[in-house]
């Protein structure tokens, strides 16, 4: 196994794993496919073996994309509220997947609705982890105008994570669309500066600069090669590794 972004022989202690919501779809065009949520319970499930404390956050995208609704028309607070609410149907299904997986879960939510899951209390949300339970972080950061790559960044830095592991469609940052652009050449590692810079797209921007600014090491994975996020979340290097270039 090679080095974590902090140097440590072994493994990480604690790690932010961020979902889209599209990681869910499996084959399908909108929603939760179960075979889908049941493989990624798997994978996390075996990638937290060794202790591992798993904290989750995912977004809705497979359900309601606020994004997209606002530029048909609805307003984006709006759009992005009904986001929000998609992300916790898709932590619902998550944990059920986990649980199945034999992974005691708790889902918390920035927005309160105590009938479904637990309110987000930071220092609660460290006694699960530190309990062995996964911990799936719901609604976002309970704010519109913020994507769930920026929450990850946040829940990741208020938990004290120490690595942020993004599992996206592609294995990695590039310096072009690698779907559009065949040549586009793939970085090992990149600094948070130049992601920002060269306007990236492999997080957005506020995801990024709160990253940066709290040292926060961002690992850019292909989540669609299987058991790439047991490797990810067990401390293998895959990915794009994202950080200061002075942490060298
Ligand atoms: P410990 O106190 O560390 O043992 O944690 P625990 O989560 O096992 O105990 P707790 O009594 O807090 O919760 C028992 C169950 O109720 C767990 O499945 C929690 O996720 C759930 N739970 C706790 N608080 C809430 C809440 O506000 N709303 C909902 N819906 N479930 C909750």
């Amino acid at each position: 196994m090679t080095a974590t972004p902090h140097g440590s022989p072994a493994r990480y202690g604690r790690v932010l794993l961020k979902l889209s919501g599209e990681a869910l779809l499996g084959s399908r065009q909108y929603g939760v496919d179960p075979l889908m949520v049941r493989d990624i319970a798997a994978q996390v499930a075996a990638g937290r073996e060794g202790g591992v404390q798993v904290a989750i956050v995912v977004g809705g995208g497979n359900i309601f994309r606020g994004l997209a609704a606002s530029a048909a028309g609805m307003d984006r607070a709006t759009g992005d509220y009904m986001g929000m609410l998609a992300t916790v149907m898709n932590g619902l299904a998550l944990q059920d997947g986990l649980e199945q997986a034999g992974c005691p879960t708790r889902v918390m939510s920035a927005i309160a609705m105590n009938e479904i899951c637990e309110p987000y209390i930071r220092r609660r949300a460290v006694r699960h982890l530190e309990k062995g339970r996964v911990v799936v972080l719901v609604a976002g950061t309970g704010n519109p105008y913020f994507t769930t790559d920026t929450a990850a960044t946040l829940r990741a830095v208020e938990l004290s994570a120490e690595v942020i592991l993004k599992a996206t469609r592609v294995d990695g940052v590039y310096d072009a669309d690698p779907e559009t652009h065949p040549d586009a050449t793939r970085f090992s590692e990149i600094d948070y500066t130049a992601v920002l810079s060269r306007r990236l797209q492999a997080l957005d921007a506020t995801a990024v600069s709160l990253a940066m600014d709290n040292g926060m090491p961002i690992v850019v994975f292909d989540m669609t090669q299987p058991g790439n996020i047991t490797r990810a979340v067990a401390g293998e290097r895959i990915g794009t590794l994202i950080r200061s270039g002075d942490d060298e």
